[in-house]
């Protein structure tokens, strides 16, 4: 079983990232913090509450965490993901959005603590999935360096190439280069699911059929899917839109299924051409000692078939 604290934006691909780690049954997903990006964090919040009660799974805790990033208010990313975070074709919001609670419970000694006391009872690193920037788990790293030791992290993120906000800049790591900068300084055990992997893992046809709109639930999973695709069409010429975040998880389940290169990466923080873009050092040509792994590929055709396994455990929770 693997312990997950997962940190996100919600942002359509965060919520699919949400569903494979709520259902998938070697996961125990100890609770969810948010961070502005997508969306505001208020949005991502609500959106992050939303997925999770629509199909049963309103028990699993979700804290709102940061609304801007370290240094800078955060750009949020409307035209990608509509002005709920999470709009539907009809440009309304995909799930009804619940009443947040009165108080918001404080996220950062709520996730430590369940970090802590599930790595103090099964003697095993907690996994740290990241899909937004990366402003609660430095501030996580900064405030609690122990915690370095008992957590592994999974981010998705970065480029070793092109860029998606940027010509070099990924979005989750441009929207908070210094918070980038301290985790991959912190000497944790670091991994990154960058553009070049998460480009290959498509919503094309064939998933689209595989999923299908026969019910309720698989229409929102299809309407969620193909939101962004026309973005996608239009700004970077993809034929079917990607998904992103859920392959953070995934790296948690099945790292065979990546190929990996342990190197040197260092975040731009100064330049104004590349500001957030992650230095990969693929060669070892700098004299900085390795600090991530770096997936270069994965076997998309598995991780389908378990992200659809999931959507299937889900659907019979589903209230629409
Ligand atoms: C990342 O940016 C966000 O819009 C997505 O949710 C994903 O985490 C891809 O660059
Ligand atoms: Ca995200």
């Amino acid at each position: 079983m693997k312990n997950i604290w997962l940190d996100c934006d919600p942002g359509h691909d965060d919520a699919m990232a949400i569903l494979i780690a709520a259902f998938h049954p070697s996961i125990n997903l100890l609770g969810i913090s948010t961070v502005a990006g997508n969306q505001s964090v208020e949005k991502t919040t609500a959106n992050a509450r939303a997925i999770l009660s629509v199909v049963g799974k309103g028990n699993i805790p979700v804290f709102r965490g940061q609304g801007a990033a370290l240094l800078s208010p955060m750009p949020f990313c409307a035209e990608i993901h509509g002005e709920s975070g999470l709009d539907g074709p009809d440009g309304n919001p995909l799930f009804p959005l619940q009443a947040p609670p009165e108080m918001e419970q404080p996220w950062l000694p709520a996730m430590k603590e369940a970090i802590l006391q599930t790595a103090r009872e099964t003697g095993e690193a907690v996994w740290l999935v990241c899909t937004g920037s990366l402003t609660n788990a430095a501030l996580l790293l900064t405030m609690h360096p122990e915690i370095c030791q008992h957590i592994k992290i999974s981010l998705m993120g970065g480029a070793m190439g092109i860029g998606n906000t940027g010509p070099v800049a990924e979005f989750n790591i441009e929207n908070d280069p210094e918070a980038a900068h301290i985790v991959f300084e912190s000497g944790v055990d670091l991994s990154m699911v960058p553009l070049e992997v998460t480009h290959t893992v498509l919503a094309d046809e064939e998933v689209l059929d595989r999923i299908g709109t026969h019910s309720p639930f698989r229409k929102k999973i299809t309407d969620l899917l193909l939101f962004f695709s026309e973005t996608y069409k239009r700004v970077f010429g993809f034929d079917h839109p990607p998904l992103h975040d859920p392959l953070a998880v995934y790296f948690v389940l099945n790292p065979e299924a990546f190929s990996c290169r342990e190197m040197r990466v260092d975040i731009e923080r100064s330049s104004v051409l590349s500001l957030g873009q992650t230095v990969c050092d693929y060669y070892g040509r700098s004299s900085g000692k390795a600090n991530c792994r770096v997936a270069l590929k994965v076997e998309f055709a598995a991780f389908w078939d378990e992200m659809l396994d999931c959507l299937e455990r889900a659907e019979p929770h589903y209230v629409g």
